[in-house]
């Protein structure tokens, strides 16, 4: 993928059709670096064909990890991972700021090595995003960690050791990582305050899957038994509820009719809620949501908060159809210090926007007009495609390598429904 490529949007094609969701990539993330902890092999199923897994697989290679491509298949990729050839403990400066989530490599390298040395992670579009719950929780763990030149060294004598943690904050990420960090412990951890998304479920039942003893992913409590070694494991990632409800979005604001198959419905509760609100047809089935969009979406509020609130991650996409939308709407966003960032571009396209701190209210107006923007990050790129699908005339987007990141096949899913989207 080109740093330079662009997408072409035609607005005014309403979307039809059924597609495929793949696998989720914050749930494949810290499923891959997981891998490290097994002394024998992991084979996991449905990961994204997206550049952040192909970063992490990177990283891992760099490590000394074998990781082979089984199946590669339109709907996701097998792959392979040994990690006995680990020679660890260096994760260069040119990964972690390219990707934050290389820090979901402190817990599994402390606790198969005893040691990690990791260029402080970026900050990127969204905010600072610091990591100091992750560090205050290894060093409750008996890490010694210290930071300098822009370096974090960690290392441990010995094992870590089990412990009580509660997180300020539920942050996804740190109770991944801790999580991580005591499956090999000595003895037992709490993390308490924990965050209950589901991909933290499916990284407990990965853990479980290679031997450990992991309890309570899903709730605000998560118990873990240290074991002493940790086996074989195969696995499916779960689909991705994000790029689930960024499809169903499209729908709502084209007008259009698009069922979204190979999901767990209840995942995007809170996100179909909202589309309802908002004048959305919404059927469900066992592993598909259906969505119907009005000819003129209604306004609506939204508070971002930890799941099961309403998911950050689709809040930009909320603002392009509060856009468009009849009335005036206002987001409260409660996770990041500065997701607004994507109501810059959307001004260009002619939406009204105001924003102040964490709150940002959206007047709607009856069309947009299409023009030339920049993704400023990932979900707030998506969020420019469906303005542009939902635009007059033609809306270019430069910067995709962001939407790469977290979404395959992008353009080609949704030339599958009819709309007018080309990569240049
Ligand atoms: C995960 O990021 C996701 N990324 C994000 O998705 C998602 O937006 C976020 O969780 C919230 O749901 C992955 O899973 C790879 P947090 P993470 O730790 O773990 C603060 C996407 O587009 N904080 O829950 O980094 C932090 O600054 C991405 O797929 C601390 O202060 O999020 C933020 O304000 C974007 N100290 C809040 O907590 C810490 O040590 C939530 O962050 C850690 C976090």
């Amino acid at each position: 993928m080109k740093t330079n490529e662009r997408y072409v949007v035609a607005g005014g094609s309403r979307l039809q059709g059924r597609v495929k969701v793949s696998g989720a990539k914050n749930a494949a993330l810290p499923i891959l670096a997981a891998a490290l902890l097994s002394s024998g092999e992991s084979i996991i199923h449905n990961t994204p064909i997206i550049r952040d897994v192909n970063v992490m697989l990177e990283i891992l290679r760099r490590l000394g990890v074998d990781v082979e491509e089984v199946l590669t298949e339109d709907s996701g990729r097998t792959l392979r991972i040994r990690s006995d050839g680990l020679t660890g403990p260096e994760v260069g400066a040119d990964f972690t700021r390219e990707m934050r989530s290389s820090i979901f490599l402190m817990g599994p390298l402390l606790a198969r090595t005893g040691k990690i040395r990791i260029s402080y992670p970026g900050g990127c579009a969204i905010g600072p995003r610091p990591i100091d719950f992750h560090l205050r929780g290894l060093e409750q763990m008996g890490a010694k960690i210290e930071e300098r030149y822009g370096f974090i060294e960690a290392s441990v004598q010995g094992r870590l050791v089990g412990s009580e943690i509660y997180l300020d904050f539920p942050s996804v990420g740190a109770t991944e990582n801790l999580m991580m960090a005591a499956v090999l412990a000595d003895g037992k951890t709490v993390i308490r305050n924990a965050a209950r998304e589901p991909e933290i479920v499916d990284l407990q039942l990965f853990l479980n899957r290679m031997g450990a003893k992991v309890r309570g992913a899903g709730l605000d409590v998560i118990r873990i038994q240290g074991v002493k070694v940790m086996g074989s494991v195969e696995h499916k990632v779960m689909p991705d509820r994000i790029e689930a409800g960024t499809f169903l979005a499209a729908a709502a604001i084209t007008g259009g009719d698009v069922t979204v198959e190979n999901v767990i419905p209840e995942h995007a509760d809170a996100i179909c809620a909202k589309l309802r609100e908002m004048g959305t047809v919404i059927q469900e089935g066992d592993d598909w949501i259906r969505a119907i969009g009005p000819t003129r979406l209604r306004a609506a509020d939204v508070k971002t908060l930890p799941y099961p609130g309403f998911a950050t991650d689709m809040q930009p996409q909320m603002m392009a159809l509060m856009a468009v939308a009849v009335g005036t709407s206002i987001i409260t966003e409660t996770i990041f210090e500065n997701r607004f960032k994507v109501s810059d571009e959307l001004r260009r396209l002619g939406a009204n926007v105001k924003t102040d701190g964490r709150t940002a209210v959206v007047q709607g107006v009856s069309r947009l007009s299409g023009a030339r923007v920049e993704c400023p990050a990932l979900r707030e790129g998506m969020a420019l495609v469906l303005a542009g699908m939902a635009a007059e005339g033609v809306t270019t987007i430069e910067q995709v390598v962001h939407i790469d990141r977290g979404y395959q096949n992008l353009e080609q899913k949704l030339q599958g429904l009819g709309a007018q989207v080309s990569r240049a």
